[in-house]
């Protein structure tokens, strides 16, 4: 993936989260605070502004100014995560002119979750889809396994972030990180398709 394709994933991930805004919100609904759709959006937008005022050269330029964007632009706890994910992209593409290895690139985003958020498998957090799916990244990865990843989410009882607090009451429900989460893995394969 090159430069070009790269901006091409990017944008179809913002318009996949413009897309499922309200989605996103009614699944942080009963285990959040209803904001995940709000806050990705308002990240997207951002990203998509920088990227348009200032057109990046390559691809360490392009994964560093969506990390910034989102750092500086979202609140709650997704924004410094995916924030972190965009920063640690760009360290691992440095004078790459396409990504030499996409395993080593996801593996290094979720490492940047994981550092930031302290959870682990299992906890019902955006880690329980970016796991897997670096796990799945070298064997060849479906939109279906993606699909079924995020799903896989709904039993799990939340034990990190604000979801938390609910305890008990979070089975049953998608995970709304995860599900973002999920649309920006999708975004890459469509591209890659
Ligand atoms: N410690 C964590 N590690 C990994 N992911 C996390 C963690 N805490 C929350 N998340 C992810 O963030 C998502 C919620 O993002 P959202 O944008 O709604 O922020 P928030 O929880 O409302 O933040 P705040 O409580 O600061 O308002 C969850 O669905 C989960 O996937
Ligand atoms: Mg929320």
């Amino acid at each position: 993936m090159d430069l070009t394709t790269a901006q091409a994933w990017l944008k179809r991930f913002f318009a996949l989260i413009e897309e499922h805004k309200a989605y996103l919100s009614e699944l942080d609904n009963p285990i959040g605070d209803g904001d995940h759709g709000h806050n990705m959006a308002r990240g997207a937008k951002a990203a998509e502004e920088a990227l348009q005022a200032q057109t990046p050269t390559s691809l360490e330029g392009l994964f560093k100014s969506v990390g910034m964007s989102l750092l500086s632009k979202v609140g709650g706890a997704s924004g410094p995560l995916y924030g972190s994910v965009f920063l640690a992209f760009a360290n691992e593409v440095k004078g790459q002119e396409v990504i030499e290895n996409p395993q080593q690139l996801f593996a290094a985003g979720l490492d940047a979750i994981v550092r930031r958020g302290k959870a682990s498998v299992g906890e019902k957090t955006m880690v329980d889809v970016w796991s897997p799916f670096v796990e799945k990244l070298a064997e060849g990865v479906s939109l279906e396994d993606v699909e079924a990843m995020v799903l896989a989410t709904k039993p799990l009882k939340a034990t990190k972030g604000r979801a938390a607090y609910v305890g008990a009451r979070s089975i049953g429900h998608i995970d709304p990180g995860s599900y973002s989460s999920g649309l920006f893995f999708k975004a890459y394969l469509k591209e890659l398709a």
